[in-house]
């Protein structure tokens, strides 16, 4: 049994929904695959991708991206509205978003967002980033108390045991897994990447192998005894730096 990885397909894009439909519905099905958020921000277009996963796949885990928490249309009246229409729509379809267990491996989701632990955001994004458009909360637009929200959520208390450990997360846990030569230019978006607290949680779980997404760098980097690897799809102008394909990260 094989597990695959792959987060920020956003299948807004005819050529990221083409490859979502182009998934071979025989080669996976003895398969696990975790998908690490951003989907889509139409909750139609996250329907019909856990329907064509789950179908594809023997599992599939998800936790959500902040894009598909965006409420544009005003289908909810709030992102926590919609994250729990998500979650129906998950038990309906058979995706997994709670800790699972299978044979020596346990694989836990983690809910997260960004807090402003990776720095202070500048005007540029405060006045542009989507995110404090689309999303709306209903208990004000605290970054730090919507990011308690979520990782209050998420469990962490498990016995390890002589399992190994799988988490995964759309946000990052900690900033330095954004590589060196990241251009200062791009660095003002550094502090809507994630949160330090997740990283806290991982270690508290005793993760032997971290997934996350968001950033749409893909990387595989070991920090303090911990692997780390993203394998966003990312958007088509991204290509030259994304791999595009599901990336195999543990077997069972
Ligand atoms: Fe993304
Ligand atoms: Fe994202």
């Amino acid at each position: 049994m094989r597990i695959f990885a792959i987060s920020d397909i956003h299948i807004d894009f005819p050529e990221n929904y083409n490859w979502l439909k182009q998934i071979s519905c025989e080669d996976y099905k003895n398969d696990i695959l975790i998908l690490a958020g951003d989907i889509s921000n139409q909750i139609i277009h996250i329907e019909e991708t856990f329907t064509s996963l789950t179908a594809k796949f023997l599992k599939v885990f998800y936790v959500p991206g902040n894009h598909d928490l965006w409420v544009v249309k005003n289908e909810y009246s709030n992102s926590i509205e919609k994250l729990r229409a998500i979650e129906i729509i998950a038990q309906h379809t058979g995706v997994i978003m709670e800790p699972y267990s299978m044979e020596n491996v346990l694989i836990v989701p983690l809910l997260g967002w960004y807090d402003y632990s990776f720095g202070s955001p500048n005007q540029e994004i405060l006045s542009n980033w989507v995110d404090f458009i689309a999303c709306k909360w209903p208990f004000g637009n605290d970054v730090v108390q919507i990011t308690k929200y979520f990782t209050d959520r998420n469990h962490i208390s498990m016995q390890k045991g002589d399992r190994f450990i799988i988490s995964f997360s759309h946000f990052l846990p900690r900033i330095d897994l954004m590589p060196y030569n990241i251009p200062t230019s791009k660095q003002f978006l550094y502090p809507v990447l994630g949160s330090v607290l997740l990283d806290k949680q991982i270690r508290e779980l005793g993760s032997d192998l971290h997934i996350y997404g968001h950033s749409h760098i893909n990387r595989k980097i070991w920090k303090d005894g911990i692997l780390y690897i993203n394998n966003a799809y990312g958007y088509p102008y991204e290509k030259s730096y994304t791999h595009r394909k599901l990336l195999c990260v543990h077997e069972i």
